[in-house]
């Protein structure tokens, strides 16, 4: 297999991110493939795709796919990677305040509200079952991807202040968004 090619990441405001995705079915892991991806390729090169942009967690549709799915690696030694279909979050325990980002929303960091500890449950590539207790970071990110799936961004859930920080450089994400989709659109008129 040739090096997976890292996939152009959907940013904010795309409308993408903000649609809710499907949960993969037993036959498409079976048969490895969903609607037009083979499914471990589809992983490969979000995996690759997630290094090369130097983040902990990456979901489906920042890459433009609409499945339940999210990919992650919360060490700093690139040895923890794992990806999960149709997580499921749940025994949700504490209160944890952290600084967040995300690779979709680049220049914004801001402090989030998550549950300390949980359990994230899914399949596993082979359709397996997986499931693990996380706390901290692990338990952060898998919030974080899920709320993706979801079409949530963690933007929507920072409080008054750090909204009011974080409104000048999303202003700027909208413009570029608006000059990008008028060339889109000039380009398709030729
Ligand atoms: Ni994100």
């Amino acid at each position: 297999m040739s090096e997976p090619q890292v996939m152009d990441l959907v940013t904010y405001p795309d409308p993408f991110l903000n649609l809710p995705t499907r949960p993969v079915t037993a036959e498409e892991l079976s048969a490895g493939t969903a609607g037009e991806w083979n499914l471990a390729e589809l992983v490969e090169r979000m995996k690759t795709t997630m290094y090369a942009s130097e983040g902990v967690g990456l979901a489906a549709p920042q890459v433009r796919v609409g499945l339940r799915l999210f990919v992650s690696d919360p060490s700093k030694e690139k040895t923890g990677f794992f990806a999960i279909f149709n997580p499921v979050l749940d025994n949700m325990v504490g209160s944890d305040l952290d600084e967040e980002g995300c690779l979709s929303i680049p220049g914004v960091r801001a402090k989030v509200k998550r549950y300390k500890s949980l359990r994230c449950s899914g399949l596993d590539l082979k359709g397996q079952p997986i499931s693990f207790d996380c706390r901290d970071l692990l338990a952060r990110i898998c919030q974080h991807e899920n709320d993706h799936l979801d079409g949530i961004l963690f933007t929507s859930k920072i409080g008054m202040t750090a909204r009011y920080s974080a409104a000048k450089r999303l202003g700027e994400l909208e413009e570029e968004y608006r000059e990008a989709q008028a060339a889109l659109k000039k380009k398709a008129k030729k």
